[in-house]
């Protein structure tokens, strides 16, 4: 038994729920299969220079096709939930009008498996892959957009809402806004800057329409949306780089949060739109974007450290070179991100600071005094991998130590935060989805930033689980032990039932 693995498994308290994360066009492949229409990422994968060496999402995993080895894994594996993202062009393909009978039924076929594997499904909505239609007339600079996410919320409802247990509207609506159109790091590549606010009303409201969606449906399971959070710190004490973190909190965590925990966008961002008429948000679009959810999805990687003017660039240090862009030093900019001093880094070149998990968690805490229920539905860290020939007639190894420590750091840093006397005690936690499965298609990063539990060999679709999987394995097979009597009993879900056999009751 690794040490740490009984160490975190006595800490995590009863129920908590252990998951992975995915998301459809990161590991599916078979983008011109069974009827899927193209998404804004296709093509704008498919232009020279968006991915780094030109790599191509086109199989990726091929995850559509092996599927149920993939949730064989994931049963082997022992975890209580998967979030996945159902790929909206693969549903609906031209993002309004009709539904594609295959891909609905991709998605039946890999619910029922993993309700027949003892795992729960969390499904997000959103995972980035605009249907192309709705890219071409404006994405989430179109208004119109929210309202088809909306219609799209009501047809997965239909489809699934027997079954799945977890629902996220939107991930990452920061991530979309500032990769896609305020940088052009990702789709659509639009270089906005600051004309990309109203990306960031429409995604919101498009969170709060399906939500509503889901709700008129009378879905079984809960409800959340998941937004990235970063804490900003400021690189010294000066006044002016207090100030810059400030602005980039506003920019990266309050923008996405303050209107749907709080019902307003932060006061800076109404001053600001004060002389613009493109964006004055109507009471009754800020209704929907606050209406109560059942959960409150975090993503959480890393801090930020902020310092003004120029500086080295507008992502953290090396990040641009990994996702193949030149941000460094952008000339004019207010104010710029830094390294934080004596910081192990990943592949990505991100902090490894788990500390600031606790940061976090503890600022939601505080701005949000009613913040529903919170899981981290993803963490998680690339680091280059290697492969090894261990002893044994074809037992190959990835000893993937620091992506094993990274996860257990911020496991175990989230859960003590949480508990009496924890820096963030108020907050009840209900579980934790590493970032990923297996290892994906890193958007503009290509396959270049491996994130999985699992290395993929993306020749020859060989899956070898990594020395994480294994440790992560022993954690939830150490939780049952010290559950005792509860030994084997599924965390944190109402696992659902597949459709042959009757509902269960959610708790
Ligand atoms: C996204 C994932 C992504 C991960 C690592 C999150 O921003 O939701 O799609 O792969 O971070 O970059």
């Amino acid at each position: 038994m690794n040490a740490s693995a009984k160490d975190l498994a006595s800490l995590l308290p009863p129920g908590f729920t252990l998951g992975v994360a995915t998301s459809a066009f990161q590991i599916e492949g078979a983008l011109d299969e069974d009827g899927r229409g193209p998404s804004g990422w296709d093509v704008f994968a498919a232009k020279p220079g968006s991915i780094v060496e030109g790599q191509s999402p086109a199989v990726s995993c091929d995850h559509y096709h092996r599927m149920p080895a993939d949730v064989a894994l994931m049963k082997e594996l022992g975890i209580d939930s998967y979030r996945f993202s159902l790929s909206w062009p693969r549903i609906q393909p031209a993002g309004s009008g009709p539904v594609n009978r295959a891909g609905l039924d991709f998605y039946d076929r890999l619910i029922d498996l993993l309700l027949a594997s003892g795992i729960s499904p969390m499904a997000t909505l959103y995972h980035w892959d605009t249907p192309l239609p709705l890219e071409q007339a404006g994405g989430w600079m179109n208004r119109d957009t929210a309202y088809r996410l909306g219609e799209f919320a009501a047809i997965a409802a239909a489809a699934f809402g027997d079954r799945v247990s977890r629902w996220v509207t939107v991930n990452e609506p920061a991530t979309v806004t500032t990769n896609g159109y305020v940088l052009g790091m990702h789709a659509p590549g639009e270089a906005l800057m600051l004309k990309a606010l109203p990306s960031v009303h429409h995604q919101l409201l498009g969170h709060g329409l399906a939500l509503q969606a889901l709700r008129a449906a009378n879905v079984r399971g809960e409800i959340g949306l998941t937004n990235v959070y970063s804490p900003m710190v400021p690189a010294t004490a000066n006044p002016l780089d207090k100030v810059s973190a400030g602005l980039m909190d506003v920019a990266q965590n309050r923008l996405y949060a303050d209107p749907v925990l709080l019902g307003k966008y932060p006061d800076i961002i109404r001053a600001a739109t004060f002389f613009s008429s493109s964006f004055s948000p109507s009471d009754e679009d800020m209704e929907l974007i606050s209406q109560p959810l059942d959960f409150y999805g975090l993503n959480y990687y890393m801090p930020t450290r902020v310092g003004a003017g120029p500086g080295e660039g507008a992502v953290p240090p090396g990040m641009a070179e990994a996702m193949g862009d030149d941000l460094s030093g952008t000339p004019g900019a207010p104010l710029h991100i830094e390294s934080f001093p004596d910081t192990e880094t990943t592949a990505y070149g991100w902090p490894v600071k788990p500390e600031y998990m606790s940061v976090a968690l503890a600022e939601m805490a505080e701005r949000y005094p009613d913040l529903p229920p919170v899981y981290i539905t993803e963490g998680g860290a690339s680091f280059e991998d290697v492969v090894v020939q261990g002893s044994g007639a074809d037992r190959r190894m990835v000893p993937d130590e620091r992506r094993l420590r990274y996860l257990s750091d911020h496991i175990g840093t989230a859960v003590e935060a949480t508990q009496p006397g924890g820096a963030a005690e108020s907050v009840d936690l209900r579980g934790y989805y590493v970032w990923s499965l297996m290892d994906n298609f890193e958007w503009s990063a290509g396959y270049k930033q491996p994130f999985g539990l699992v290395h993929v060999d993306f020749d020859t679709q060989v899956r070898t689980p990594k020395a994480s999987y294994y440790w992560l394995q022993e954690v939830i097979a150490a939780r049952s032990a010290v559950a005792g009597s509860a030994a084997g009993q599924k965390n944190g879900d109402d696992v659902g039932q597949s459709r042959t056999a009757p509902p269960s009751e959610l708790p």
